[in-house]
């Protein structure tokens, strides 16, 4: 492999994800190898040349977050889509990636995708996804404008369990940057698996909403998660009282007003 191409899927993130495993199928010539003592003379007919075995051997995390700490937009959506870091890329239809307007003050922030987002390659399209948009709809905010919506993990979950902290350990560095790189004044956790995330809480979330708390140094509020409101209908007006908040806590936050944070 050339220097350059090496440096450039280092700088993506992507290098050394595919190896020869050592001693499988790969020629002498292709390594550069002596010939061994026992080859066949050269007059005999050779076996056929065996595909060489590739094995994927993911980048270590910290390698790989400081990798995707420095990546841009572009290279970002490039390494999710082609991202193998752990076994939900092979049960997905499509990468989730996140949606809306990439400088929004409003960053809100689901689970992982379901049955439906994994087939449009869109967070909250299903029917918690219309319950986020009414949500929305109901603090005048519409997806998409000044709002922007991501996901813990990039990639369904089978039958929509919670992501094993190897998934959302592996998933999480992508979230991070994209909040590096839209810089909201403002992030609302959707749901525990947000909240675990984005402030290492294992708390529930009664005990966590209604105070501002702080992703490294932006705000954030927590709520409950659209799909436990549809199962949940009584809570909804507790996800109305956290939405009233949150929306005096922008008007604070726009105009510069200093706002307790909760520790
Ligand atoms: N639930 C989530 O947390 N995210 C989605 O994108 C859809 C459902």
């Amino acid at each position: 492999m050339s220097a350059r191409r090496e440096e450039i899927l280092k700088e993506l993130g992507l290098w050394p994800v595919w190896r020869l495993r050592s001693g499988a199928g790969a020629s002498p010539q292709e390594e550069g190898a002596a010939a061994p003592s026992n080859a066949a003379p050269a007059s005999a007919p050779s076996p056929p040349a065996k595909a060489p075995a590739l094995q994927e051997v993911p980048l270590p995390l910290d390698d790989r977050r400081a990798a995707i700490a420095r990546m841009d937009w572009r290279e970002l959506k490039a390494a999710v889509a082609s991202c193998t870091a752990c076994p939900l890329h092979k049960g997905r239809t499509k990468t989730v990636f996140g949606v809306g307007d990439e400088q929004a003050d409003w960053l809100f922030v689901g689970e992982g995708p379901g049955a439906d987002e994994d087939r449009q390659g869109e967070p909250f399209v299903g029917q918690a996804g219309k319950l986020l948009d009414n949500m929305l709809a109901a603090i005048g905010l519409k997806r998409g404008e000044n709002v922007y919506i991501a996901n813990v993990i990039k990639c369904r979950p089978p039958g929509n369990r919670n992501p094993e902290p190897f998934e959302a350990g592996q998933c999480e560095p992508y979230l991070h940057r994209q909040i590096d790189l839209i810089r909201p004044r403002l992030i609302v956790a959707l749901g525990k698996v947000a909240v675990q995330n984005l402030l290492a809480r294992d708390a529930s979330i009664a005990s966590l909403r209604g105070r501002l708390h702080q992703y490294r140094d932006i705000p954030l509020i927590v709520t409950y998660h659209p799909a436990y409101l549809l199962r949940n209908l009584p809570d909804k007006a507790k996800a109305w009282v956290d939405l009233c908040f949150a929306v005096d806590a922008m008007k604070r936050l726009q105009s510069g007003e200093n706002f307790p944070i909760s520790s």
